[in-house]
């Protein structure tokens, strides 16, 4: 393994690729528990003067209580791996240890869990969350497509403070 910390200008990624096709990872706890899930939702542009990624994670997402509990969080990302993000994204950890049944190897980078076997980790600082809300919808026929259960996505609006890369 051999992260090396690259300038955001020198990303050289497509975002719609990336977040929705090759999916990522969302990971947050500290040595003695971490969890993680899959995500295909998301978003990567500029805020408050920051370079800031967005994630979505519903309110029943156990990983949802361990990115509450941190400042700062990771997105991983991979080349390949989709059968193990396809479990990843299925089952919880609150039922099962699935990041060993998976076979990924967890690693602290700057004190913040990811992957041995990422191709790209993104260390976010958390900056501001919020609900999608049903009375802001615009278009109502998203709200009753993807909402049936009420189970509003958390909006989670994160600095990215640093960018590390392998060839893997
Ligand atoms: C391809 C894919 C993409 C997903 N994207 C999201 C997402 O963006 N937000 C979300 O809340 N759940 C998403 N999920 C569902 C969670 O990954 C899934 O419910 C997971 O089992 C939650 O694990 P946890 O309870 O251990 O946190 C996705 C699942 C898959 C397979």
């Amino acid at each position: 393994m051999s992260f090396q910390e690259i300038n955001i200008k020198d990303l050289q990624i497509n975002p719609f690729q990336l977040i929705g096709n090759d999916w990522l990872l969302i990971t947050a706890g500290q040595q003695d528990q971490i969890n993680t899930m899959t995500a295909s939702w998301g978003g990567l542009g500029i805020m408050w003067g920051e370079n800031v990624a967005t994630v979505y994670i519903r309110p029943q997402r156990y990983t949802k209580t361990f990115v509450d509990q941190e400042e700062c969080f990771s997105l991983s990302f991979f080349n390949g791996y989709k059968k193990e993000m396809g479990y990843l994204g299925k089952v919880s950890g609150k039922d099962t240890d699935k990041i060993a049944e998976v076979g990924l190897t967890p690693i602290f980078i700057d004190g913040v869990p990811t992957f041995k076997e990422a191709s790209c980790v993104f260390i976010v600082e958390k900056k501001y969350v919020d609900t999608i809300k049903p009375e802001c919808f615009i278009d109502e026929t998203l709200d009753e497509k993807w909402y049936p259960n009420k189970d509003h996505h958390f909006m989670y609006i994160c600095k990215i403070k640093k960018i590390y890369t392998q060839d893997i």
